[in-house]
């Protein structure tokens, strides 16, 4: 029996949500976490939760009780020319690392992508200080694209960003005016 419950957020997880955005970048034990010490208030989460559930994007959290523990999401890209693409991101607090949810969060949200009209790509930037995640992303077929060297700072050291992507079938977009 799984130890956490996984589920998409809906508004009412606003509040519990910034507590996990301070638990996860207080306790910095992970080279995939950088500090930080500003959060978004709850109007902001609210708006940021509202984005996955009208369709421009998945998002599922991870719960103890009623605590969230980890939450992974695709963004799907705004305007036509972006539409075809959607960003990965995917985060866990300590005790719900190494036990598979990194891998069964990555797992559902390719599922939801597959049954998406026109999407085609998942792409996402990794810290290279970060083996862990590359390897998690590597086992599921992702491809090292680009780096951007420098792009990030964590304690004053240079962090470059890996850039991944990997193709998704999704369901195609009929332009031919054929069914079936
Ligand atoms: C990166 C991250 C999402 C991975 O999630 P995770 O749940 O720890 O990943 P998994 O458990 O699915 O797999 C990770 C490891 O645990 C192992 N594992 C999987 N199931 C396991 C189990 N039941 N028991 C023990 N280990 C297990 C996997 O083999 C894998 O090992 P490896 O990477 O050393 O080869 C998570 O560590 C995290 O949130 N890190 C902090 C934030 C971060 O780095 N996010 C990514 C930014 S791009």
């Amino acid at each position: 029996m799984p130890k956490f419950e996984i589920r998409p957020p809906t508004l009412e997880d606003a509040a519990a949500f910034i507590d996990y955005l301070r638990a996860l970048h207080q306790n910095v034990d992970h080279p995939g976490v950088i500090p930080r010490s500003e959060f978004p208030s709850e109007d902001v989460q609210r708006e940021w939760i509202t984005k996955y559930t009208v369709g421009d994007g998945f998002c599922l959290l991870v719960l103890s009780g009623e605590r969230i523990v980890g939450c992974a999401e695709l963004t799907r890209g705004r305007g036509a020319h972006r539409m075809h693409c959607a960003s990965l991101g995917v985060s866990l607090l300590k005790e719900a690392r190494g036990q598979g949810y990194g891998t069964r969060l990555i797992e559902m949200l390719h599922e939801w992508a597959r049954g998406q009209t026109g999407l085609e790509r998942i792409q996402l930037e990794v810290f290279h200080t970060n083996p862990g995640a590359i390897r998690l992303y590597e086992r599921f077929g992702y491809v090292h694209e680009g780096r951007r060297v420098g792009a990030m700072k964590r304690y004053g050291e240079s962090i470059d960003m890996i850039q991944m992507s990997m193709p998704i079938v999704g369901t195609q977009s009929d332009t031919t005016g054929h069914h079936g």
